[in-house]
């Protein structure tokens, strides 16, 4: 099952989002059925957070208001996405089990009062969850207004309560099997931390100096494990009623709990959802990366963006009002990437709750808005490409990304604070995304032999395994970008001996690093070639790679920085140092250049963007996203599906979904 099945049932691309008719009165339900008609809205997201309403007290459901609002809905063209309530269990349920009340790390049990108010690994919680997806899908399985299931929402709440420590260690009897075993993986003999039972074993809960590395990085693996069985207990509730796509959204761009790929082969479809929070640029940069993702998770399968912000999202850091036309752009954009259609949080703007200045598809203005428009706008032009559902869309480079090395980075005592694994994934899909091409990601565990540059820039821990696979793909003719700090350590966070990185890509890489030397904040280092790094600096040596820069100063003047080894058919390139974004991007085009990959249209300007739809039958569309303020001319002119007229140029801030040749 993939998001073609979904828009197999809608007919077209999804259009909607999040829906709480429960926070609302009749007069308004009726002007909800007129506007969504003329916004297109065809799949709306139900009950999310509605468990107090649906289950008012312990096993007394009561579903009458929703039979209510999705034959509504149903009645006036709308699909429903239903969803399970249990990212928020009701004040009565937290009061009859306190126990499943989230603990911090220092042991704070949190409160009811807002959202995520549970403990994954409460047993009372998981039944409780388990049994209203169950009721849920009884009441709904074949109701034919029925589009997709949705359970919880944005997984990723730890905890660190005894619940979870009974949790914990059962994961980690199954993963280590002996004491010894554990004592050796987490390096127990340092600082007197061996333990003699396991029910010694805690979460990293508060302590007074840093924690132990191994046990940092088992318990976000054991969360992440949690979380998708979690998931799957309620799925399989669900399944056995109903035979409709099960997914849960992912939230793939804050949410650093999940093991994604992990999670994403249990998905029918994969969704996510995403909030971009930099302006202009940025965000487009932003919203391609977490949609590159999305659909990579899925193997390349259709996915759908369950939820997006029309502008503002909350105070401080998350503010970022859209500008005029950002809608339609970053609509465009998840869907040029294989989006199978674009939702929102939420349809209309709340009036009371911790949400209430959070934007919306229907602001607090009303219809007469420009927010409106641009979602009544955003809404035609989704209508208009229903000829693009299961299309999809192919990369020949590809970024690395994997949990164990995102949460290595997460441990006490490294040599930097500034190895930010987002930010050095962010900054080579963004070089990619500036330079035209489009990008999978990928783990650095599965089969590259597709691709032909692949760039790894955050890999501090890397298994054997994955460096064996490394050392096949270079081999196999592939390029291969590896960049600082990778390969440090083993996946028992033990440093690798005898020279960084692994074994297998030293021998790929042709090189040994012998030294770390971090930058303090305000240093930077000049390159040979006229480039500078920050952050992180190494002294290595070749062996057999040859020495494209070196550094120009200090005590590493003269050592190799940048190194490429032609190693089997393929070229394995190091980078020692994060540079600066001119000089990254140099590297990366050169990099393009070597590995034969073009742009994906060829001739526009920077801040155009342009990504290929392929249909299985031969039919394509090139979605053009013009981020700029100037008209753009087109390489050629073509049938556009937005406006159903022949396009030769882009307007400023303009869209096409041009008919490309077969
Ligand atoms: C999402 C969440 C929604 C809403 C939204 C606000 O993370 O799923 O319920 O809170 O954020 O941006």
């Amino acid at each position: 099952m993939t998001a073609r099945g979904i828009t197999d049932r809608l007919g077209s691309l999804a259009f909607g989002g999040d829906y709480n008719p429960e926070q609302w009165d009749e007069e308004t339900w009726r002007e909800d059925d007129v506007l969504m008609r003329r916004a297109r809205v065809n799949l709306t997201t139900l009950g999310v957070f509605s468990w107090a309403l649906l289950e008012p007290e312990e096993g007394r459901y009561d579903f009458s208001w929703l039979d209510a609002h999705i034959d509504r809905l149903h009645a006036n063209g709308v699909a429903v996405d239903i969803a399970t309530p249990t990212a928020s269990p009701p004040p009565w349920f937290t009061l009859a089990h306190p126990d499943s009340l989230a603990v911090t790390p220092d042991g704070t049990r949190l409160v009811h009062g807002s959202r995520d108010t549970y403990c994954l690994a409460s047993p009372a919680y998981r039944a409780a969850a388990r049994r209203i997806a169950g009721a849920l899908a009884e009441r709904y399985a074949d109701h034919p207004a029925l589009a997709l299931w949705h359970v919880h929402n944005e997984y990723g709440t730890l905890c660190w309560c005894d619940h979870a420590a009974v949790a914990f260690r059962i994961w980690l009897r199954a993963r280590h099997g002996t004491l010894d075993a554990l004592n050796d993986a987490w390096g127990t003999a340092f600082w007197s931390q061996r333990y003699t039972s396991w029910e010694q074993v805690l979460p990293p809960r508060a302590t007074q100096y840093h924690k132990n590395p191994g046990q940092t990085v088992d318990f976000h693996r054991f969360w992440a494990d949690e979380i998708i069985a979690a998931y799957r207990e309620q799925r399989d509730a669900i399944r056995a009623h109903s035979d409709r796509p099960v997914t849960t959204n992912l939230m793939l761009q804050y949410n650093l709990r999940l093991d994604m790929w992990a999670f994403a082969d249990e998905l029918d479809v994969v969704t996510s959802d995403h909030y971009p929070m930099a302006p202009g640029l940025d965000a487009a940069a932003n919203a391609a990366h977490y949609a590159d993702l999305s659909r990579s998770l899925g193997g390349g399968r259709p996915w759908l963006l369950m939820e997006q912000g029309t502008s503002t999202v909350y105070d401080g850091e998350q503010v970022l009002g859209k500008e005029p036309g950002e809608v339609l752009r970053h609509t465009l954009g998840y869907i040029a990437r294989g989006s199978e259609g674009a939702l929102f949080f939420q349809w209309r703007q709340s009036r009371a709750g911790a949400e209430t200045w959070h934007s919306a598809m229907l602001p607090h203005a009303g219809p007469d808005s420009r927010i409106f428009r641009e979602t009544v706008g955003a809404g035609e032009a989704v209508a208009a490409l229903g000829a693009l559902a299961g299309s999809t869309v192919t990369a020949q480079v590809a970024v690395l990304d994997s949990p164990d090395a995102m949460w290595a980075l997460e441990a006490n005592g490294l040599p930097s604070k500034r190895l930010d694994h987002q930010a050095m994934v962010g900054a080579a899909h963004r070089a990619l995304w500036d330079a035209g091409v489009t990008v999978d990601f990928a783990r650095p565990d599965q089969d590259l032999s597709g691709y032909r540059l692949v760039v790894a820039p955050s890999l501090f821990l890397l298994s054997d395994e994955a460096a064996e696979n490394l050392r096949r793909y270079v081999e196999g003719g592939g390029t291969l970008l590896v960049q600082h700090a990778a390969g440090y350590v083993d996946d028992r966070m033990h440093a690798r001996l005898g020279g960084y990185p692994a074994p297998a890509l030293r021998e790929t890489l042709g090189i040994r690093v012998e030294e770390h030397r971090p930058l303090r904040t305000d240093q930077r280092i000049t390159l040979s070639d006229g480039s500078h790094g920050t952050v992180w600096s190494e002294s290595l040596h070749t062996e057999g790679a040859e020495t494209l820069a070196a550094y120009t100063h200090g005590m590493l003047e003269g050592r190799p920085a940048l190194t490429r080894h032609r190693f089997g058919t393929g070229q394995g390139w190091y980078l020692s140092t994060w540079l600066d974004d001119a000089g990254y991007g140099a590297l990366v085009q050169r990099l393009l250049k070597e590995a034969g990959v073009a742009p994906e249209l060829p001739d526009l300007p920077a801040g155009v963007e342009a990504v290929t739809r392929h249909a299985p039958d031969g039919r394509r569309w090139h979605v053009l996203i013009n981020h700029t303020p100037d008209t753009v001319p087109l390489p050629s002119s073509a049938h556009d599906l937005l406006t159903g007229t022949t396009l030769a140029e882009l307007a400023p801030g303009g869209c096409a979904v041009l008919e490309g040749a077969r």
